[in-house]
């Protein structure tokens, strides 16, 4: 047990863990789809929930259990449930918490899976969906019918990095007895807690931070015990559960997420103080940035700004396409929150299947990149940008 308050790095490293038989000190990878009982009564008390233990991993699993223990624990939360990806955990949630005639009002800048998942499956089952711009709080209140039974946000939001104002949001919906469900995998429980401001739940593609190595695809759920209960009941049908061993590694990930996510902090702020003085660069997308039109929210909400920073070249598409094709240290790859520093045009990865129309309303240019600095050293990060900008 760690004591309540512990710092978050002795919460990350300790948090959760369960040390094995035969004295292992590391928790173990309990890689089994099935668990044995010595008696049908023993196996009829856990299935029945009269007594707690394993049945199949698929309903849940020991180490599965380690990792949702440690980030109900960092994102202080009662409870947590982990999922196969980040997409598993969002339509879970979603799909345990909405039926048929209820009605969402969720962000219009959302992961794009997220973002199709709002917009062409769920009104397959009944369910309206209406977009807004969700950093204006009052079209998120002009958007609440009688029948709205969640508001959905990102913050920061990917890739222009707006920041949403949680505590207004769970004070509104909260007044209109809405839940709140909140996307924070851009910013990682150590910059931002969103329960600590009122929000329901918190969800996370852990395939980014959490994991933290790019070797890993998971999704994590926090909220409260009766919430993550009825999830998990869902969880168990839908079957996006997360695997032992991704679970194992996750685990391991989370116990370095303060040191990394200092380093991402650190490097994003000076790549993006770089870019903004830079006469090749239109325009810069940094939350840390005081030229960002809300740097006083996001310094009241978060500890940190993240390593994600976009920018506009000046130029066209194929400009920014040869850009993005010089830079040597940085890869072209479709993830954020690695140690590696990755690039991407969005409209060329995360919004690819979104229409020229909406993404020009989301402000997703042709010239815009999206670059998720890692953890190398600054000055080869700036060393390979400028390297690649006096190639066009
Ligand atoms: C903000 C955000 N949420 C959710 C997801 C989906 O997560 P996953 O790829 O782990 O399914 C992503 C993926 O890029 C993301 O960026």
């Amino acid at each position: 047990m760690i004591p309540e308050n512990e710092g978050f790095s002795t919460k990350a490293v300790h948090g959760g863990e369960s040390r094995g038989s035969e004295g292992s000190f590391v928790s173990p990878i309990y890689e089994t789809s099935v668990f044995a009982f010595s008696s049908t009564k023993q196996l009829v008390n856990v299935i029945s929930g009269k007594t707690e233990g394993y049945l199949y991993t698929r309903f849940d699993n020991p180490t599965v259990r380690a990792v949702e223990r440690k980030m109900a624990i960092l994102e202080n939360s009662e409870d947590a449930a982990a999922f196969s990806s980040g997409m598993a955990a969002i339509t879970t949630t979603v799909l345990a918490l909405v039926s048929s005639g209820d009605h969402v009002v969720a962000s219009q800048d959302l992961y794009g899976g997220t973002l199709t998942f709002f917009q062409e499956i769920l009104p397959k089952f009944g369910v309206k969906v209406s977009l807004v711009e969700a950093a204006n709080v009052d079209e998120i209140k002009n958007a609440i019918q009688n029948n709205t039974r969640l508001i959905y946000a990102e913050t920061p939001t990917n890739p222009t990095l707006k920041i949403v104002d949680l505590r207004k949001i769970s004070t509104l919906a909260k007044k209109k007895g809405v839940i709140t469900v909140v996307d924070g995998t851009l910013a990682s429980p150590y910059n931002l807690k969103p329960i600590e401001f009122g929000v329901d739940i918190v969800v996370h593609s852990a395939t980014k931070y959490l994991g933290g190595h790019h070797d890993v695809t998971a999704g994590v759920v926090c909220g409260s015990k009766e919430f993550i209960q009825k999830l998990k009941k869902t969880r168990k049908i839908l079957g996006g559960t997360l695997d032992p061993t991704a679970a194992w590694l996750l685990l391991r990930g989370l116990k370095t997420l303060a040191l990394r996510m200092e380093r991402h902090n650190q490097n994003g702020m000076r790549i993006a103080k770089y870019l903004e003085s830079h006469p090749k660069i239109a325009k810069v997308y940094y939350p840390g940035l005081p030229s960002h039109p809300q740097h006083a929210l996001a310094k009241r909400q978060m500890r940190g700004f993240g390593g994600v920073v976009s920018f506009e070249i000046k130029g066209d598409f194929e400009k920014t396409v040869k850009f993005v094709e010089n830079l040597k240290l940085c890869v072209l790859a479709a993830s954020l929150g690695g140690t590696e520093t990755l690039v991407t045009q969005p409209t060329t990865s995360s919004h690819y299947f979104i229409s020229p129309e909406q993404r020009q309303k989301l402000g997703v240019t042709d010239q815009l990149v999206r670059l998720a600095v890692g953890i190398e050293d600054p000055e080869d990060i700036i060393a390979d940008i400028e390297q690649a900008l006096n190639k066009i």
